[in-house]
């Protein structure tokens, strides 16, 4: 039996997870081939997916959704006769609706979902910087004990789909209406909006285009050497995080003052995050 993992990850949560259901599935005897999903973005899908048995999407939270570039790449996906997947997410806050909108999307073209599962991860959104959180120290151990046993669960499951059984296939429930509210106010557009420009600082840009090339919506063009932005960003800020200058210089201190306002929502996450700064500045995932 062959599975395919795609998995996109900016700060590594979900590629920890994934390689610990992969750990999983192989420990049950199928093979596994990790794809990291910025190496094949540009590829078709169909040619990507190939002629595995199983395919595993994974995708961290973005937004209280899935990612764009990850929904616009879905999108993309080929209508098939009943082909089985299953995905996982991982996330610092809110799942949102991003199992749901999964299902909905792929379900119309006959992808069948086994199963799905949600996997803590260490808070990667800038906005939230100067205030570390609760799952600062995730995936711990048990987050990935939790994927190994889910990659095991997906063979078992694998085999009864294969075997004729549909009973046991998985349909994320709605989301409550409060982070289906949210969702419906940060479309991409608004996600734009409301997100600080990007402030190049020349002194430091070498001019390398690593932004560029890491971009997972190409909406970096390099122009003698210099990034120059266009409006098909979706604000992952993954070309900020990945500029080994820090020469790309949102203005973030602006944000913060809206954004702390929905931390107040998560009162413990406020409680304890003094006490955690330490830990997340010292976490491997921090960068
Ligand atoms: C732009 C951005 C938006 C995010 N939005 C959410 C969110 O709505 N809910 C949530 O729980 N986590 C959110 N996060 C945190 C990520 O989901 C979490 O850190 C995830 O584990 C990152 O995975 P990765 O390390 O594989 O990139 C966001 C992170 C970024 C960078
Ligand atoms: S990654 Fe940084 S240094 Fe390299 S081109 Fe982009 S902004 Fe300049
Ligand atoms: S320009 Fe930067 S923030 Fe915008 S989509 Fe590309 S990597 Fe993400």
């Amino acid at each position: 039996m062959k599975v395919k993992i795609i998995f996109f990850s900016q700060t590594k949560n979900t590629r920890q997870i994934a390689q610990a259901i992969a750990e999983g599935i192989s420990n049950r005897g199928a093979e596994v081939d990790l794809v990291d999903w910025l190496a094949i973005k540009d590829e078709p899908p169909e040619k990507i997916l190939g002629n595995c048995d199983l395919l595993g999407i994974g995708t961290p939270v973005f937004f209280y959704q899935l990612p764009f570039c990850i929904r616009d790449w879905l999108r993309k996906f080929p209508s098939v006769s009943e082909r089985p997947y299953f995905l996982f997410a991982t996330y610092a806050v809110v799942v949102g609706t991003t199992f749901r909108d999964t299902d909905n999307m792929l379900r119309k073209k006959g992808w069948q979902l086994l199963d799905y599962a949600a996997f803590l991860g260490f808070g990667s959104y800038q906005a939230y910087l100067p205030w570390p959180r609760l799952s600062v120290q995730f995936p711990d151990a048990y987050e990935e004990t939790k994927a190994r046993q889910f990659g095991e669960f997906q063979v078992i499951k694998h085999v009864c789909f294969r075997n004729g059984k549909r009973n046991f296939l998985a349909r994320p429930a709605k989301a409550p209406l409060s982070w289906r509210r949210k969702k419906m106010f940060l479309p991409k557009w608004m996600v734009n909006r409301i997100h600080p420009a990007f402030v190049l600082d020349t002194d430091k840009c070498i001019g390398c285009g690593t932004c560029a090339q890491c971009c997972p919506d190409s909406a970096i063009t390099m122009v003698d050497n210099r990034p120059v932005f266009s409006g098909n960003c979706s604000r992952c800020y993954l070309c900020e995080k990945n500029c080994s200058q820090n020469a790309i210089m949102p203005d973030w201190n602006s944000f913060r003052k809206y954004v702390v306002r929905l931390y107040e929502e998560y009162p413990d996450y406020l409680k304890y995050s003094e006490e955690l700064r330490d830990l997340y500045t010292k976490h491997p995932n921090h960068r």
